[in-house]
Protein backbone atom coordinates (compact mmCIF):
# COMPACT_ATOMS: atom_id res chain seq x y z
CA UNK A 1 0.00 0.00 0.00
CA UNK A 2 2.61 2.35 0.79
CA UNK A 3 4.12 1.98 -2.75
CA UNK A 4 0.69 3.83 -3.84
CA UNK A 5 1.02 6.88 -1.86
CA UNK A 6 3.17 9.34 -3.58
CA UNK A 7 0.28 8.68 -6.42
CA UNK A 8 -2.15 9.29 -4.35
CA UNK A 9 -1.14 12.55 -3.10
CA UNK A 10 -0.26 13.42 -6.71
CA UNK A 11 -4.07 12.52 -7.85
CA UNK A 12 -5.71 14.77 -4.70
CA UNK A 13 -3.21 17.22 -5.23
CA UNK A 14 -4.48 17.56 -9.28
CA UNK A 15 -7.61 17.29 -8.50
CA UNK A 16 -7.78 20.45 -6.03
CA UNK A 17 -5.98 22.16 -8.48
CA UNK A 18 -8.84 21.53 -11.39
CA UNK A 19 -11.50 22.43 -9.00
CA UNK A 20 -9.90 25.61 -7.92
CA UNK A 21 -9.38 26.38 -11.20
CA UNK A 22 -13.07 26.01 -12.47
CA UNK A 23 -14.24 27.68 -9.01
CA UNK A 24 -12.17 31.00 -9.69
CA UNK A 25 -13.50 31.32 -13.31
CA UNK A 26 -11.92 31.51 -16.61
CA UNK A 27 -9.83 34.68 -17.23
CA UNK A 28 -8.93 34.34 -20.54
CA UNK A 29 -13.01 33.90 -21.18
CA UNK A 30 -13.83 36.56 -18.61
CA UNK A 31 -11.51 39.16 -20.92
CA UNK A 32 -13.76 38.15 -24.01
CA UNK A 33 -16.79 38.94 -22.42
CA UNK A 34 -15.29 41.71 -20.42
CA UNK A 35 -14.50 43.24 -23.88
CA UNK A 36 -18.15 42.79 -25.26
CA UNK A 37 -19.65 44.23 -22.48
CA UNK A 38 -18.26 46.31 -20.33
CA UNK A 39 -14.88 47.60 -22.25
CA UNK A 40 -17.07 50.50 -23.42
CA UNK A 41 -17.54 52.35 -20.45
CA UNK A 42 -15.02 50.63 -18.20
CA UNK A 43 -11.72 50.59 -20.64
CA UNK A 44 -9.55 48.17 -21.66
CA UNK A 45 -7.53 48.31 -18.57
CA UNK A 46 -10.93 48.98 -16.18
CA UNK A 47 -9.74 52.75 -15.83
CA UNK A 48 -13.27 53.80 -17.16
CA UNK A 49 -14.61 55.62 -20.25
CA UNK A 50 -13.70 59.52 -19.73
CA UNK A 51 -16.55 60.31 -22.26
CA UNK A 52 -19.12 57.79 -20.51
CA UNK A 53 -18.48 58.80 -17.02
CA UNK A 54 -19.12 62.77 -18.21
CA UNK A 55 -22.26 61.68 -19.89
CA UNK A 56 -23.97 59.78 -16.72
CA UNK A 57 -22.27 62.30 -14.30
CA UNK A 58 -20.68 59.55 -12.35
CA UNK A 59 -16.82 59.07 -11.63
CA UNK A 60 -16.40 55.83 -12.66
CA UNK A 61 -13.68 53.97 -10.48
CA UNK A 62 -10.57 52.18 -11.32
CA UNK A 63 -11.35 48.54 -11.41
CA UNK A 64 -7.98 47.92 -11.05
CA UNK A 65 -7.73 50.23 -7.58
CA UNK A 66 -7.01 48.82 -3.91
CA UNK A 67 -10.87 50.61 -3.45
CA UNK A 68 -12.00 48.23 -5.75
CA UNK A 69 -10.06 45.16 -5.53
CA UNK A 70 -10.92 44.45 -1.61
CA UNK A 71 -14.38 44.20 -2.64
CA UNK A 72 -15.71 40.38 -2.38
CA UNK A 73 -16.50 38.44 -5.24
CA UNK A 74 -20.54 38.58 -4.26
CA UNK A 75 -19.73 42.10 -3.97
CA UNK A 76 -18.42 42.78 -7.88
CA UNK A 77 -20.57 40.55 -8.97
CA UNK A 78 -23.49 42.52 -7.79
CA UNK A 79 -21.58 45.81 -8.94
CA UNK A 80 -21.06 44.31 -12.27
CA UNK A 81 -24.71 43.80 -13.37
CA UNK A 82 -26.34 46.64 -11.35
CA UNK A 83 -28.68 48.40 -11.00
CA UNK A 84 -26.92 50.58 -9.01
CA UNK A 85 -28.03 54.75 -8.45
CA UNK A 86 -25.98 55.25 -11.30
CA UNK A 87 -25.56 52.05 -13.69
CA UNK A 88 -28.74 50.35 -15.69
CA UNK A 89 -28.56 46.61 -15.52
CA UNK A 90 -26.34 45.44 -17.69
CA UNK A 91 -27.93 42.34 -19.74
CA UNK A 92 -26.31 39.20 -21.52
CA UNK A 93 -24.15 37.80 -19.03
CA UNK A 94 -24.99 35.05 -17.77
CA UNK A 95 -24.33 33.72 -13.98
CA UNK A 96 -21.36 31.55 -14.89
CA UNK A 97 -20.10 33.65 -17.35
CA UNK A 98 -19.74 36.37 -14.48
CA UNK A 99 -17.57 34.22 -12.51
CA UNK A 100 -15.06 34.32 -15.25
CA UNK A 101 -15.74 38.76 -15.40
CA UNK A 102 -14.84 39.03 -12.39
CA UNK A 103 -11.56 36.52 -12.51
CA UNK A 104 -10.67 39.07 -15.20
CA UNK A 105 -11.44 41.95 -12.96
CA UNK A 106 -9.03 40.51 -10.51
CA UNK A 107 -6.09 40.49 -12.83
CA UNK A 108 -6.55 44.26 -13.43
CA UNK A 109 -5.07 44.61 -10.18
CA UNK A 110 -2.57 46.81 -9.59
C1 LIG B 1 -23.34 51.52 -19.55
C2 LIG B 1 -22.03 51.61 -18.93
C3 LIG B 1 -21.53 50.40 -18.09
C4 LIG B 1 -21.37 49.10 -18.49
C5 LIG B 1 -21.70 48.47 -19.84
C6 LIG B 1 -20.80 48.40 -17.35
N1 LIG B 1 -20.63 49.25 -16.30
FE1 LIG B 1 -19.82 48.81 -14.49
N2 LIG B 1 -20.28 50.66 -13.82
C7 LIG B 1 -20.85 51.68 -14.57
C8 LIG B 1 -21.10 52.83 -13.72
C9 LIG B 1 -21.72 54.14 -14.17
C10 LIG B 1 -20.67 52.47 -12.42
C11 LIG B 1 -20.73 53.32 -11.14
C12 LIG B 1 -21.99 52.97 -10.42
C13 LIG B 1 -22.21 53.82 -9.18
O1 LIG B 1 -21.35 54.60 -8.79
O2 LIG B 1 -23.31 53.66 -8.61
C14 LIG B 1 -20.14 51.10 -12.52
C15 LIG B 1 -19.61 50.39 -11.46
C16 LIG B 1 -18.99 49.16 -11.58
C17 LIG B 1 -18.29 48.49 -10.51
C18 LIG B 1 -18.13 49.01 -9.11
C19 LIG B 1 -16.93 49.88 -8.98
C20 LIG B 1 -17.01 50.66 -7.70
O3 LIG B 1 -17.49 51.81 -7.75
O4 LIG B 1 -16.61 50.12 -6.66
C21 LIG B 1 -17.79 47.33 -11.04
C22 LIG B 1 -16.95 46.27 -10.32
C23 LIG B 1 -18.22 47.27 -12.42
N3 LIG B 1 -18.96 48.40 -12.72
C24 LIG B 1 -17.94 46.24 -13.28
C25 LIG B 1 -18.53 46.07 -14.53
C26 LIG B 1 -18.42 44.88 -15.33
C27 LIG B 1 -17.60 43.65 -14.98
C28 LIG B 1 -19.16 45.11 -16.46
C29 LIG B 1 -19.45 44.12 -17.59
C30 LIG B 1 -20.17 42.91 -17.22
C31 LIG B 1 -19.70 46.43 -16.37
N4 LIG B 1 -19.32 46.99 -15.18
C32 LIG B 1 -20.47 47.06 -17.35
C33 LIG B 1 -21.11 51.64 -15.92
C34 LIG B 1 -21.09 50.49 -16.71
Amino acid sequence: MIRYKPILILFVVAFVCVTIAFAAGDAAKGKAIYQKTCQKCHAADGKGNPAIAKSLKVELKDLGSAEVQKKSDDELKKLSLGPTDKKKPVKGVAPAQLDDVISFVRTLKK
